[in-house]
C-alpha cells in the first residue's frame, strides 16, 4: 500500500496543501505539487498517425514514478471559477494518454480534497462529479470528498479541527491502507 497526495494548487503552501498534510498526519505518504512539474496540455491524436503521447513534459514521470505505485490517491485542488485548478485539469486530462497506453488505472482508490472561499460545498460540486466520473470510466473506486471553507493562505492551518467530511475521509484512508 502507498499513498500519493498530489496538491493541484499554484500555492505550494497554502491551504489545500496543508489540508493534504492534515488529512494524512501520521500516515506515511508521499506529497507532491503539480506546480513544480512541467504538464503540457493535452493533444487530441485519435484522428491522426501520431501516438497520444507528449514526452516533452514531466508527465510520464509522474505517472511512472509516483502514480503508477501508488494504491490510493488524495486529489486536491482549490476552488477556482467553480471548477478544479487548470493544473489539476491538465493532469487529468493527459490520463487519456495513459490510458491509449494501458496504463494500469484499474482499482486504485482515489480520494478527493477541495478548498474554496465561497461555499464550496454547494457551489463547487461540479468538481466532485467530475473526478467520480473519470474514476468509473477508468475503473478507478471514487472514495469520497472533503470540502474545507478557506481563502487567506493561512486559514486551513488555524482549524482548530478539520470538518467531520475530512475526518471521514481520513477514517476511509486508514481502513483501506491497513
Ligand atoms: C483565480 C482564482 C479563482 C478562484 N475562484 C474561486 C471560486 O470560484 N470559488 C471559490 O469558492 N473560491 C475561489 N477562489 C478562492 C480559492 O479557492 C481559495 O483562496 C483557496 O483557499 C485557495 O487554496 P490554496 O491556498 O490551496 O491555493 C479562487 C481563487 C483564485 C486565485
Amino acid at each position: 500500500m502507498s499513498i500519493l497526495f498530489i496538491n493541484g494548487s499554484p500555492r505550494r503552501q497554502g491551504n489545500t496543501a496543508t489540508l493534504g498534510d492534515r488529512l494524512l498526519t501520521g500516515i506515511p505518504h508521499t506529497t507532491l505539487s503539480l506546480a513544480d512539474y512541467q504538464l503540457n496540455f493535452v493533444q487530441d491524436q485519435r484522428e491522426t498517425k501520431q501516438p497520444q503521447r507528449n514526452l516533452t513534459d514531466d508527465y510520464e514521470q509522474l505517472m511512472t514514478t509516483y502514480f503508477a505505485p501508488a494504491s490510493d490517491i488524495v486529489l486536491g485542488t482549490p476552488v477556482y471559477w467553480y471548477g478544479m485548478t487548470g493544473q489539476l485539469k491538465v493532469f487529468m486530462d493527459r490520463w487519456f494518454d495513459s490510458f491509449s497506453h494501458d496504463f494500469p488505472f484499474a482499482d486504485k482508490r482515489i480520494y478527493l480534497l477541495i478548498v474554496g472561499a465561497d461555499q464550496p460545498e454547494i457551489k463547487a460540486t461540479g468538481i466532485t462529479q467530475a473526478v467520480l466520473n473519470s474514476c468509473d470510466w477508468l475503473k478507478m473506486n471514487f472514495c469520497g470528498t472533503g470540502i474545507v471553507t478557506a481563502d487567506g493562505p493561512q486559514d486551513v492551518a488555524n482549524l482548530v479541527t478539520l470538518p467531520a467530511n475530512c475526518q471521514t475521509l481520513r477514517r476511509k484512508i486508514k481502513t483501506n491502507t491497513k
